[in-house]
């Protein structure tokens, strides 16, 4: 098959395309560098260089490279603490999920392609007790900055599943860990932490759902043959903040992380944060499981850490 990936030189992007690659697709890859092209190359894809907020510019890379399957990986956060470089990497990634998704159906309608599959996230539901499916509410209604981000995420969603010439797929992937993420030893979260840079905020409540990058690339193999549709890919352990930190900083040789009032919190690293560590509630992964057949190889996040970190 030939698959267009835009996105594919990231911390999901790589291992994905070695996947596609040793799978026997036929593989093109949008790049900004020269030194994104060549790491492409490298995996044994080709490489097309261009900007994806450049709409025509797309859609004619879209268009050369004669896609089956276009895959969207664009984001494009921040690897610093810095909270204005964060600020930005958030709009920049809203920017991406709004427009350049927008851009890629268009193109892979225009190209003939047969399915588009989108990177979402599994952590921007509405808080409260309980497990979410696919079919419960994003955080649309959420204070600003969580809303603004919820609704960056529906309308890459809508956009994905809305076209009548595209099948859509949407994984909304749990939180990364493992090589180029953010949870790897030179990650900014496992260097925070480490550090002790990280606090807990209030009781650390909000439930994350880990995900191995090597998890992420299977379920998008998975998604270019299954059925259409939304799916949440985490792994099969959802854990309160309250128990990954301590494990993690404990892996990583440090203390504990000291504990800081949520409001408190929430003034320093905003109201996202505060929602991830304290208020986002478990996602589960059965719809994936039943309908791609696609089981985790790291299905317990403290198995995955420690393969990472120990
Ligand atoms: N679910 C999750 O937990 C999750 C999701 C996303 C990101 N993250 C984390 O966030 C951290 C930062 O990652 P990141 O957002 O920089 O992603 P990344 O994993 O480094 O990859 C971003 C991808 O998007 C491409 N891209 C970005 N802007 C582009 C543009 N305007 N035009 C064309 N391509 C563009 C990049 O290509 P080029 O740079 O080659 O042009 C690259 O392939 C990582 O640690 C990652 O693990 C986590």
């Amino acid at each position: 098959m030939r698959i267009f990936v835009a996105g594919g030189t990231g911390a999901i992007g790589r291992p994905l395309v070695r996947r596609l690659v040793a799978a026997g697709h036929d593989v093109t890859v949008l790049t900004r560098s020269e030194d994104g092209a060549r790491a492409t190359r490298a995996d044994g894809a080709s490489a097309v260089l261009g900007d994806a907020f450049d709409a025509p510019g797309l859609r004619q890379a879209v268009a050369a490279a004669r896609p089956d399957v276009v895959v969207n990986q664009l984001t494009n956060l921040s690897q610093t603490s810095n909270p204005r470089a964060i600020k930005q990497g958030f709009e920049r990634t809203g920017r991406l999920r709004e427009q350049a998704s927008r851009t890629l159906v268009e193109g892979a309608a225009q190209a003939g392609a047969r399915r588009v599959v989108a990177q979402s996230i599994a952590f921007a539901y509405r808080p409260g007790p309980g497990t979410r499916g696919e079919d419960d509410p994003l955080y649309l209604d959420g204070p600003a900055q969580i809303s603004g981000l919820a609704g960056s995420i529906d309308q890459l969603e809508k956009a994905t599943l809305g076209s009548d010439k595209v099948e859509g797929v949407v994984l909304r992937y749990g939180a990364f860990y493992g090589p180029g993420t953010y949870y790897c030893p030179d990650g900014l979260f496992a260097t925070m932490l480490g550090k002790r840079r990280l606090p807990q905020p209030g009781r650390g409540r909000g439930v994350f759902g880990f995900l191995h990058v090597d998890d992420a690339a299977s379920a998008t193999l998975a998604a270019i043959d299954g059925p259409p549709g939304t799916y949440n890919i985490v792994d099969d352990a959802p854990v309160p903040a309250s128990e990954w930190m301590p494990y993690l900083a404990r892996l990583l040789g440090a203390k504990p992380p000291y504990h800081l009032p949520v409001g408190l919190f929430r003034l320093v690293a905003g109201a996202y944060s505060a929602y991830l560590f304290d208020e986002q509630p478990a996602v589960s992964n059965s719809r994936a499981k039943e309908r791609l057949g696609w089981q985790p190889a790291h299905p317990q996040w403290r198995a995955g850490f420690e393969s990472i970190f120990a």
